[in-house]
């Protein structure tokens, strides 16, 4: 039987059409409300508003429920990688192998970085945010590849394999050039031969006489990494590049735009802050317990970073997934990092506080992400550049599904008006 809702407002009733997604998900549509009736849909912050249709991923947040174009994130994480799951979220097929070939090379093709964008770089100061540089030579793309970025869906989209191979194979390369000239160290410059996550540790970690090998597991725990972060459906980032790309903004400007939302403590940022917040931790020799008090005070600026998330209210899947890795990553590569059982001890001592149980926090995929990148050699303020090269994907395939639409407009929400009503203009004499 067809679902239908309707609206009684002043004693006249609107029928609204419903939206039933293909995992079941029900939506109100009102889009023609206000036409009709004069009233708007109020949701601050939009979290109960679906602000598109998509078929990249589905997430059921009750549930701990991710998947990409169908498949499982468990069993992304478990038997594909970065790459070819970059792929999948991107054309929505895993690829066959010619496909899966010719996207890497693509990516191998695409991986320099113009030299003249040194500059806009050494034009940084050393201590810099990362994610400033990052942004800032994303947001230069456009200038260097201008056929590729002409601010016209039907030209953009005709240039789309290129430009999206140039955006995740450059943003790759721009995180180790910000990470070498902060650290005062020269520029490694791709090999064409290496892999994609090999790539980025050679052009991270090599020296001018000695290239740097990666261990296998080391390559490895950088693909699941990267690969954990590709999509999540409309997060703050990715709706960031639905709206910018909306105006009909090109590939680049719009992941930039999502660069620079992720940057955010919130959002991406919050790696940075979990590893901050075990450090000091250990640093005080805590047990975690002045945190979880501090925490329950209910002040934003307290808050048990790496825990809760707006739409998981079960389990994050990828901080199960991640969770578990650090433990064979760390023991593979024989680390032991006191930060990983500081994490573990939070972990369960706040699993069992009445304060997180009752309001559904667990930890999501930043709480354990920054211990497996500490492992594998990144210092903690590139962290957030690293969530970027993971999320590449997921900013592409955004994008391309706004400038696929032919439905599509603008987005431009509204907004209920609490300020100063109509009032006369009076001039002021300043130099009374
Ligand atoms: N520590 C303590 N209390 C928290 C936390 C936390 N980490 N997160 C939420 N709460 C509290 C809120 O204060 C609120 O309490 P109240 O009901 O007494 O007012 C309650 O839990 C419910 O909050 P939510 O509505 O679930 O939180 P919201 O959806 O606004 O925020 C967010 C989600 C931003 C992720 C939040 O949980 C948070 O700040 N977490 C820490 C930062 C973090 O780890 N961010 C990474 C997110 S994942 C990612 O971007 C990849």
């Amino acid at each position: 039987m067809a679902i239908t809702a309707s609206l009684k407002l002043d004693d006249k009733e609107y029928p609204l059409p419903v939206i039933v997604g293909t995992e079941g998900e029900k939506a109100i549509d009102t889009r023609q409300l206000r036409a009709a009736s004069g009233y708007i849909a109020f949701d601050q912050g939009y979290g109960n508003t679906g602000s598109c249709e998509s078929q990249i991923t589905f997430l059921d947040g009750d549930n701990g429920i991710l998947r990409h174009r169908g498949y499982p994130i468990e069993q992304l994480a478990r038997y594909s990688d970065y790459v070819e799951t970059a792929y999948l979220i991107i054309y929505g097929e895993l690829p066959n192998a010619t496909q899966r070939k010719e996207f890497g090379l693509r990516l191998r093709k695409n991986a320099a970085v113009e030299m003249q964008m040194q500059k806009i770089l050494e034009g940084f100061p050393t201590n810099a945010s990362p994610m400033a540089m990052l942004s800032a030579m994303v947001s230069a793309l456009p200038a260097y590849y201008p056929d590729l970025a002409t601010n016209n869906f039907e030209k953009d989209l005709k240039n789309f394999d290129l430009a999206a191979a140039i955006a995740i194979s450059k943003i790759r390369t721009m995180v180790a050039m910000i990470y070498r000239y902060t650290h005062g160290l020269p520029y490694m410059f791709p090999k064409q031969e290496l892999p994609f996550a090999e790539n980025f540790l050679h052009m991270m970690f090599s020296e001018p006489y000695q290239d740097y090998a990666a261990a296998p597991e080391v390559a490895k725990a950088l693909n699941l990494v990267l690969l954990l972060h590709a999509d999540h459906e409309q997060n703050c980032s990715t709706s960031t590049v639905r709206m910018v790309g909306s105006s009909a903004a090109n590939l680049f400007t719009s992941i930039s735009a999502g660069v620079n939302a992720l940057s955010g403590p919130l959002h991406g940022g919050a790696n940075v802050a979990v590893m901050q917040m075990l450090q000091s931790i250990h640093d005080e020799g805590d047990d975690g317990t002045r945190f979880i008090a501090a925490a329950k005070s209910g002040s934003k600026s307290n808050r048990l970073m790496g825990f809760g998330h707006a739409v998981y209210r079960n389990f994050d899947p990828r901080a199960k997934i991640i969770g578990d890795a650090c433990d064979v990553v760390l023991k593979k590569l024989g680390i032991s990092d006191p930060l990983l059982d500081i994490a573990k001890n939070l972990e369960q001592a706040a699993l069992k506080d009445d304060y997180f149980v009752s309001r559904k926090l667990y930890p999501n995929v930043d709480f354990y992400s920054g211990i497996i990148m500490r492992a594998v050699g990144i210092p903690m303020n590139m962290f957030t550049t690293m969530f970027a090269i993971g999320r590449a994907p997921g900013y592409i395939a955004n994008w391309k599904e706004v400038a696929s639409n032919p439905k599509g407009r603008i987005y431009r929400p509204r907004q209920i008006y609490v300020g100063a009503q109509k009032r006369d203009y009076t001039t002021i004499d300043h130099r009374a």
